[in-house]
């Protein structure tokens, strides 16, 4: 029988409905007690105390850097193999983003980074691709260094309090992954989830960023700015205003309108109560089952699911296929398609894009980004897709394959 089988369809059940309905007719639509619930549930989840929830994950790294001080002159460390936002929120807070080449599991490669820092650098933001955690250890010991150390030229107070590079985690696709038993959130600075429609749990559009800044900061005072920030700089929330008595109000710096909605924030609640027991386990499955499916096809190089204490959030399950060029590639996916299976690439590096070419970005300085994106083909994975349906994926890729490569 012919399947029609999208990408990623959000998750919406009756829990996600009412919990949506509860909000609309609650008297209160936008950020309040529906946003605090879900900073408490992503909180729960990642073991970090202070979780800010916004309209988006770019937001939040924007955020992170203005807070830091970073801005003009400054240079933030990025991996090519990433979705624009990483860079543009670099770019946004007027600071260059240095872009650098990745390992075979498509995260950021430690061992290109001391190369790109300069005097310049203040951030570097590894992204956990896929779901699957960069290697935050190498990454976190670079910046302890003392050479690298020697470098580090503070602006603001807050980089002077730090006196060292800022690790801040783009963990756009990780939430619920766990780094060498460590649940992301806790291995950087800073950590920034997507909430995105797409994303393992959604509010539409949404991001969360997790404060575990060292013992210099107070990560609640931080939690208090951060939010005094992400909604023009106003010393009483619109919620707290429509209290009675409650109209005065300061604006104490100038802020940015960055806040997540409580309509918003009422899918993700729903959506998170059930996130690593029901929807999480969901994806995994999947991805063992793609897992074991392939694994008998010489062809076929599986992403990492589980290695060394660290495990994904099975956001993206990135098939690549051994020995193809692009070309090939994109006729599989052609071939893919006329079975009406959506399959995805993740990603376009950014070298790739005209924006970054205008900064001289040539793709072939970067080699393995390049090579983990022509041979890459993501397939389907959420928690609605039956075992008949992964099947049914299954075997249209393994026809594609052969019909592209054997014919
Ligand atoms: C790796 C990565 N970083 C950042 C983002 C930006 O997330 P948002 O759309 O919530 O701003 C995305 C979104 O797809 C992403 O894939």
């Amino acid at each position: 029988m012919k399947e029609n089988i999208p990408f990623s369809p959000p998750y919406i059940d009756s829990d996600v409905i009412d919990e949506v309905k509860d909000a609309l007719t609650s008297g209160w639509i936008t950020t309040g007690p529906k946003v605090k619930q879900l900073e408490d549930e992503i909180s729960k989840l990642t073991g970090i105390e202070n979780v800010l929830c916004l309209n988006s994950a770019t937001s939040g790294l924007m955020l992170t850097l203005k807070w830091f001080g970073v801005g003009a002159g400054d240079e933030v460390i990025i991996p090519a193999y990433t979705y624009c936002a990483t860079a543009l929120a670099v770019y946004h807070v007027g600071a260059k983003p240095v872009i650098v080449d990745v390992r075979d599991d498509f995260n950021i490669d430690p061992g290109v980074i001391r190369k790109a820092i300069t005097k310049n650098t203040k951030a570097i933001i590894p992204v956990d691709i896929a779901g699957w955690p960069a290697d935050y250890n190498a990454i976190n010991s670079i910046v302890e260094k003392k050479d690298v150390n020697c470098l580090f030229k503070p602006d603001s107070e807050e980089q002077k309090r730090l006196g060292r590079i800022l690790i801040i985690s783009d963990a756009a696709h990780s939430l619920g992954a766990k780094y060498k038993g460590k649940p992301v959130g806790q291995t950087a600075d800073i950590t920034v989830f997507s909430l995105h429609a797409v994303k393992n749990v959604t509010s539409a559009e949404g991001g969360a960023i997790c404060m575990n800044l060292p013992g210099e900061f107070d990560n609640t005072e931080l939690y208090n700015l951060m939010r005094l920030m992400s909604l023009n700089g106003q010393t009483k929330d619109a919620f707290t205003k429509t209290k009675a008595g409650g109209w005065r109000y300061d604006i104490v710096l100038p802020g940015f309108k960055m806040n997540m909605p409580d309509v918003c924030a009422a899918i993700g609640l729903a959506q998170m109560r059930k996130y690593k027991n029901q929807l999480l386990s969901d994806r995994k499955r999947i991805a063992e089952l793609y897992f074991e499916s392939f694994q008998k096809y010489e062809w076929a190089q599986l992403p990492n699911l589980e290695l060394e204490n660290s495990i994904t959030s099975y956001h993206i399950f990135p098939l690549r296929i051994k020995a193809i060029n692009e070309n090939a590639r994109d006729l599989i996916i052609n071939e893919i398609t006329k079975h009406s299976v959506a399959v995805n690439v993740h990603f376009i590096p950014l070298p790739m894009l005209s924006i970054f070419k205008k900064m001289d970005y040539k793709i072939d300085d970067f080699p393995i980004a390049y090579d983990n994106y022509s041979r890459e083909i993501s397939l389907p994975i959420y928690p609605q897709l039956t075992n008949d349906q992964i099947k049914y994926i299954i075997k249209a890729v393994v026809s594609s394959y052969s019909k592209i490569i054997n014919d």
